[in-house]
């Protein structure tokens, strides 16, 4: 099947910082792919040289198998970009925001009516619709963005963080939203910070680092590239003593946050890693499958062995 998205040898410089260092990544037609990886590792760069907000200084970008650049218009009209930060008028009704970006795009006014009713309704943005942008709350306004976004009904969707910042029902409505979308065959390439959120929200997960893709596939896909059957978590009140006793029996130690997380060689049983650590400094213990955290934090290279 040819890829909606292409994207080959990508190369960024920012100054003498090489921001992407010949990216390559495929999105597949009617997938929604995340772009996971720490801050500042050019997740936002990828996205913006996509629609042609900045300019590579090498690769190529192929959109259903059609060269972008050179293509100016043409291409950003296929393309629809949600970036990280909310780009809208805040003195505009939503609607007003909409018909704005509509013209933008070149849309004649009665494709832009229809255009605004429809995106008002899908997006229930009626009760709002008096409501200036810039008064809005955090999760209407990025609800408010995303229908900018589509505006133009993209062929490709870029999504910077959709749900940064917003609350937990805003964060479902907007994942609710970002299924339909998929479910009508819009591409969708998008960023998170959150793991759960690419988890629920992506068919195949890009994992980046130092401006290249280092690993690409389903969460099982990446969950199988870690070494290891299980992850022990562990409270210890002494965790140095903890880390040496698990390293003795070939356990790999990771960083996580306020436990220690250990990758174990073969499946064991929570009675197994309890008598394994023995030990009274051990005040907590649970074996569970190996996640997609697990995977981030070991094949970006992040899963730092504790001393
Ligand atoms: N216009 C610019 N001029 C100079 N440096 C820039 C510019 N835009 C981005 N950078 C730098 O390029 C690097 C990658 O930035 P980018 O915004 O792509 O990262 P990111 O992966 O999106 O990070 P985050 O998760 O924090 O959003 C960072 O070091 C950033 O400071
Ligand atoms: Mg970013």
């Amino acid at each position: 099947m040819m890829a909606a998205l292409q994207i080959e040898g990508l190369s960024k410089r920012f100054g003498n910082r090489l921001v992407l260092d010949g990216l390559s990544l495929q999105v597949q037609r009617g997938e929604v792919l995340g772009l996971l990886g720490p801050n500042g590792c050019g997740k936002s760069t990828v996205l913006n040289i996509v629609c042609q907000l900045l300019q590579a200084d090498a690769g190529q970008i192929q959109l259903l198998g059609e060269p972008l650049t050179g293509l100016g218009a043409r291409a950003r009209a296929r393309v629809g970009l949600c970036a990280q930060d909310c780009a809208l008028y805040p003195d505009l009704l939503p609607a007003e925001n909409l018909h704005f970006f509509g013209r933008l795009h070149g849309l004649p006014a009665a494709v832009r009516r229809a255009r605004v009713a429809e995106l008002m309704e899908s997006f229930g943005l009626g009760p709002h619709a008096a409501t200036r942008a810039g008064q809005l709350s955090g999760g209407w306004q990025q609800r408010l963005h995303l229908a900018i976004a589509l505006m133009h009904r993209p062929e490709l969707l870029l999504l910077d963080e959709p749900t940064a910042a917003v609350d937990v029902a805003a964060r479902l409505d907007l994942w609710r939203l970002i299924d339909g979308l998929r479910d009508g065959g819009t591409t969708v390439l998008l960023t998170s910070h959150q793991l759960a959120e690419a988890e629920r929200l992506c068919n195949r997960i890009a994992l980046m680092r130092s401006g290249r893709v280092v690993a690409l596939g389903t969460v099982a896909e990446l969950v199988a590239q870690v070494p290891g059957q299980a992850v022990a978590r562990v409270q210890s009140g002494n965790p140095a003593a903890t880390v040496q006793r698990a390293q003795s029996l070939g356990w790999t130690a990771q960083k996580a946050s306020g436990q220690l997380h250990f990758l174990l060689p073969s499946r064991a049983s929570l009675r197994d890693v309890v008598d394994a650590l023995d030990g009274p400094e051990v005040t907590a213990v649970s074996v569970q499958a190996v996640s997609l955290e697990d995977a981030y934090l070991k094949l970006l290279g992040e899963a730092a062995v504790l001393e």
